[in-house]
């Protein structure tokens, strides 16, 4: 199933956008400590598919949040996002080579500077967060960036990576492995989702309720997905190494459930976020092309 083209056109310029102001707001690498800089700007330019800041803007459609603020929410919850890759794929983590069709951070710039660049790209995004407006409401605006730290935290993001090192090798139930898939990866999809609408104007309870349900299964979708793709995809199609899952003796969907079965929950939840949006009436069309695509990537 191929996206409509005005879904692409939409993506594309949503992701000129970021870029742009990523670009812009960087550290430049002609300014010390270069070498750090410079693998900062490559752990986050130049590729991925940018789905995170996607989400931000699309769920910001629900609410009707202001360019300018969501754009920075944006970028910055991509800093998290690639900060998170730069430290998964060190030796000491997953260890990998290859990310986003490149040499890894480590790779290119060594461990210590890939360490580095993973920590200032987290205090970045919370320098970005506290230093434009994101949101007329300054007790709003500190929630939001609360609400980041939390979902990247020990309770999600980092938890869930904690919970992946040290659940390899042994048989998760199946709660036991929604429940890390939900804080490594779910966690910031979530935050993404509901960063977005929280530039806007308040939704009612109601609205915020069907949101979280959105989010949530979207969420865990997307690391299903990952999952399958890493046990059925080439490692050129993917810009990773396929197949590492089951080589490190991962826990994944695909492992625990099979492939098809797995396909079939991704499925699954795609119906119940399709389902939690419709209250939301027309605004939410780009959410909903989005959530399509998540579950329907090859890559
Ligand atoms: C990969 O994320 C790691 C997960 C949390 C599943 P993405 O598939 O979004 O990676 P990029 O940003 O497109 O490279
Ligand atoms: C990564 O999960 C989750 C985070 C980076 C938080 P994976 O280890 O499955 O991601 P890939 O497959 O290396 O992109
Ligand atoms: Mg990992
Ligand atoms: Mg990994
Ligand atoms: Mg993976």
């Amino acid at each position: 199933m191929n996206p409509p083209d005005d879904f692409l056109r939409w993506s594309q310029e949503i992701t000129q956008t970021l870029e742009d102001f990523l670009h812009r707001h960087l550290p430049s690498p002609s300014i010390a400590p270069r070498r750090l800089h410079e693998a900062m700007r490559y752990a986050v330019l130049d590729g991925g598919k940018r789905v995170r800041p996607l989400l931000v803007f699309a769920a910001g459609e629900l609410s009707g949040a202001p360019r300018d603020a969501l754009q920075v929410v944006a970028a910055s919850v991509e800093l998290i996002h690639a900060y998170s890759l730069a430290h998964d794929d060190l030796p000491a983590m997953d260890n990998d080579v290859l990310r986003r069709g490149k040499p890894t951070c480590h790779v290119r710039f060594g461990e210590a500077h890939a360490l580095l660049a993973g920590d200032t790209l987290q205090s970045l995004a919370f320098q970005w967060l506290s230093e434009f407006p994101l949101h007329p409401d300054p007790a709003r605006q500190l929630a939001m960036i609360r609400q980041l730290a939390v979902a990247s935290g020990s309770r999600g993001m980092g938890g869930g990576q904690a919970i992946d090192l040290e659940s390899t090798g042994s048989l998760l139930s199946l709660p036991e492995l929604e429940a890390m898939h939900l804080k490594k990866t779910g966690a910031l999809i979530r935050t993404a989702i509901l960063l977005g609408a929280s530039c806007g104007p308040p939704l009612s309870s109601e609205e915020e309720r069907h949101l979280a349900g959105c989010a949530n299964a979207l969420g865990l979708a997307y690391q299903v997905v990952d999952d399958v793709l890493d046990a059925e995809m080439d490692t050129a199609t993917l810009g990773k190494t396929a197949g590492k899952d089951a080589a490190a003796n991962k826990a994944t969907y695909a492992g625990i459930m099979g492939t098809k079965q797995a396909k079939d929950f991704s499925r699954e939840l795609l119906r119940t976020a399709r389902e939690s949006l419709e209250l939301f009436g027309p605004r939410r069309r780009r959410l909903e092309e989005l959530a399509d695509f998540i579950v329907n990537r090859r890559s």
